[in-house]
């Protein structure tokens, strides 16, 4: 298959579209990155890449992180995390808090807000050190010590994080955390600011395609934890977008803010897009169609 030529045709149809999104305001470090970035990566599963456009950017990854801390909290709690957080689709945006009050303080699934806050505290409660520890598992994963937090937009999603706030006190209101709720938050919002390019993206992801084992073939899941991450990966990696990636592009995946997505097809590929620009769900408007143009050109989606 020509990758190459497939993402620099995907690339170009793309790159000049009128109507790329909006970049989101409401983390205010997050406005400052241009909407006209435009990056493209694929690793496969038998390691060829194939990057385009601003592929070696470094951007916030934002939501894409509640995938690597889920992993990392399943190896010290394996299957018992799940009595803390659900696995069901929310139908609902990534921040929304009524169904917590529901539904007693357990969330959802692990990839909306309060879901990876519950997360977060269990590394609170395992990690000796949680920013460095946790910033090591990522740099192992990827095997590339360059990647690093981006503390200015840690603190400025602090200073405007009302919503995690009030989802965290109500875990801990409801008994489903328990560390400091300021700690939770700030671990969190330290994971979120992850500063990694596409290309850094897809090789920590690659575990993902390979049953749980790295690019060096170091274990980090058992295959059947990583199965499981990406069965939810695919029915709740885009929030209330979940059935639209699934029906445009047909992949487990997950999106941020910061304008990333990450897709995997099992034994075949770990595919990574960057373009700031979010559509009304919050999801990355060319992105999404990036993927759906890949996997509609070279037919290689799981269905
Ligand atoms: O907590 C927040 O709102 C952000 N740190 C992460 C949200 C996010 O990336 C949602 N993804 N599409």
């Amino acid at each position: 298959m020509e990758y190459q030529n497939i993402l620099e045709e995907i690339h170009d149809a793309l790159k000049n579209v009128p109507d790329k999104g909006t970049v989101p305001s409401y983390i205010p470090e997050l406005e400052k990155i241009s909407p006209d970035r435009l990056g493209l990566y694929l690793l496969t599963w038998n390691k060829e890449e194939y990057g385009t456009g601003d592929f070696d950017i470094p951007f916030s990854i934002q939501s894409i992180s509640k995938v690597l801390s889920l992993a990392k909290a399943l190896n010290f709690t394996g299957a018992d995390l799940w009595k803390r957080v659900d696995v069901e689709p929310s139908g609902n945006p990534f921040n929304f808090l009524s169904l917590l009050e529901l539904e007693k303080g357990i969330p959802r699934n692990p990839f909306i807000n309060a879901g990876a806050i519950v997360v977060s505290d269990i590394l609170l409660s395992h990690l000796e050190d949680p920013k460095r520890d946790f910033l090591n598992y990522i740099r192992e994963l990827a095997e590339d010590d360059s990647i690093t937090y981006n503390e200015s937009v840690a603190r400025s999603e602090k200073a405007t994080g009302f919503r995690n706030a009030a989802a965290a006190n109500l875990l801990k209101s409801f008994g489903n955390m328990n560390n400091k709720v300021d700690d939770v938050l700030d671990f969190y919002y330290y994971q979120c600011s992850l500063s990694m390019t596409c290309k850094q993206l897809a090789h920590t992801f690659y575990m993902f395609t390979n049953s749980g084992k790295n690019a060096t073939g170091k274990t980090f899941l058992t295959p059947s934890q990583a199965k499981r991450i990406n069965a939810i990966m695919l029915t709740c990696g885009f929030y209330d977008e979940a059935g639209e990636f699934a029906f445009e592009v047909g992949l487990p995946g997950k999106s941020g803010v910061g304008g990333g997505i990450v897709a995997i097809h099992p034994e075949k590929y770990c595919m990574v897009t960057w373009s700031p620009g979010l559509n009304e769900k919050g999801n990355s408007l060319l992105g999404m169609k990036a993927l759906e143009m890949f996997t509609t050109k070279t037919g290689l989606s799981i269905f």
